[in-house]
């Protein structure tokens, strides 16, 4: 299948573009190359002849148009978007420019693209959201996200998602565009971006600098490690029922002060420092305005529908991500002077 990947130079568009090219799909990655994009991400595959790469923003519907085109994709992954919750908050027009303006963009390219073909059933457009699009749980463990929840967004990024699900949806009734939508919890794992908690936790351990907590650490991620979510995405793409939408989650809840504790244990094994704990360096910061107190997914659709489940557990892909930020100092560190990154955002509210 040829895929045409938004998004493929950042964290999860990156592993999906990898893991598609490793199970033999065509990909043609299509990404504006933002502060949160990395061509490193996807440096092992840009030699192959099944990869295609074209710098596009989304909101371009002249580029658009060209580039669906001229590789004629048979499905379309979106995964660009503005995604950083505490830039949102101080920021928060380039995130309904991006996520919605330039999903209604992408939708009505693909829409012409797709009706030029002659309609094909068998074409997909896939859109990749967030859990967060159903606003903040309470503590009960048996509450959880399915696709049925509501929606709920509490932040600009929450929102403008929001928003992305509502048009691919609509675009998918009105003009029988063949849709599909994902919405998954916290990701984590290699090549994340360093202003997200986990990299900024092993960065900021490793410099010996604060760990920061916002608040008092007690909110809840249902924590998703990123080549599971690439392997669900792709699954969803390929068996997905026409419609339908997907909740893809790790089953690991932890509260953010677990997890960052985890982390302390899993340095102080891997690499020792002189003296005391990587713990030590916890600093509880303000809270993030609006911060959501708990997300976490029932994922029972896409296991009993599609036989997904996640390969590793929380505490196996912790492992897994702080050795690979031990061994991939030359990926992380030139990201340190980018825009913003190292910096306190979103408390400006
Ligand atoms: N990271 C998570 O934990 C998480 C969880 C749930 C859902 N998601 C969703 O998954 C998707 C990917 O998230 P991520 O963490 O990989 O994000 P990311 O910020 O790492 O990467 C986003 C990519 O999109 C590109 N991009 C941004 N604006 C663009 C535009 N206007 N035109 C073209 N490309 C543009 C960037 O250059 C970057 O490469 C997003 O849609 C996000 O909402 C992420």
């Amino acid at each position: 299948m040829k895929i045409l990947v938004t998004g493929g130079a950042g964290f999860i568009g990156s592993a999906v573009v990898r893991l598609a090219i490793a199970r033999g799909h065509q990909v043609v990655n299509l990404d504006a190359l933002t502060y949160a994009a990395n061509l490193a991400n996807v440096a092992m595959v840009a030699g192959h002849p099944a990869y295609a790469f074209e710098q596009a923003d989304i909101r371009d519907r002249a580029a658009l148009d060209r580039i669906l085109a001229r590789h004629a994709p048979d499905a379309v992954m979106h995964l660009a978007a503005e995604s950083h919750v505490d830039r949102s908050i101080d920021g928060p027009g380039d995130f309904v420019s991006t996520n919605v303006t330039g999903t209604f963009h992408l939708l009505e390219a693909a829409r012409k693209y797709w009706t030029g073909q002659g309609k094909p059933a068998e074409f997909r457009f896939h859109h990749v959201s967030t859990d967060e699009v159903f606003g903040s749980l309470p503590p009960d463990p048996a509450v959880r996200f399915t696709e049925d929840t509501p929606y709920d967004p509490r932040s600009p990024y929450s929102a403008s998602k929001a928003a992305s699900d509502h048009l691919v949806r609509a675009w998918g009734e009105t003009y029988g565009l063949p849709v599909v939508l994902s919405n998954c919890s916290n990701n984590y794992g290699p090549y994340h971006f360093p202003e997200k908690l986990i990299p900024v936790v092993i960065l900021n351990a490793l410099a010996g600098k604060p760990l920061p907590i916002y608040g008092t650490g007690a909110n809840i991620r249902d924590w998703l490690y990123v080549e599971d979510h690439a392997d669900a995405l792709l699954l969803v793409l390929t068996q997905g029922a026409l419609g339908r939408s997907y909740n893809i989650g790790g089953e690991n809840e932890r509260s953010n002060l677990d997890l960052v504790r985890t982390l302390c244990a899993i340095l102080d094994r891997l690499h020792p420092k002189a003296a005391g704990s990587y713990a030590d360096q916890i600093a509880f910061v303000a809270d993030r305005p609006g911060h959501d107190a708990r997300y976490a997914i029932d994922p029972s659709r896409i296991g009993a529908e599609l036989g997904w489940r996640p390969s590793v557990t929380v505490e196996q892909g912790l492992e897994r991500t702080v050795r690979w930020y031990l061994d991939n100092e030359d990926w992380w560190r030139p990201l340190l002077d980018r825009q913003g990154v190292g910096q306190r955002l979103g408390i400006k509210a």
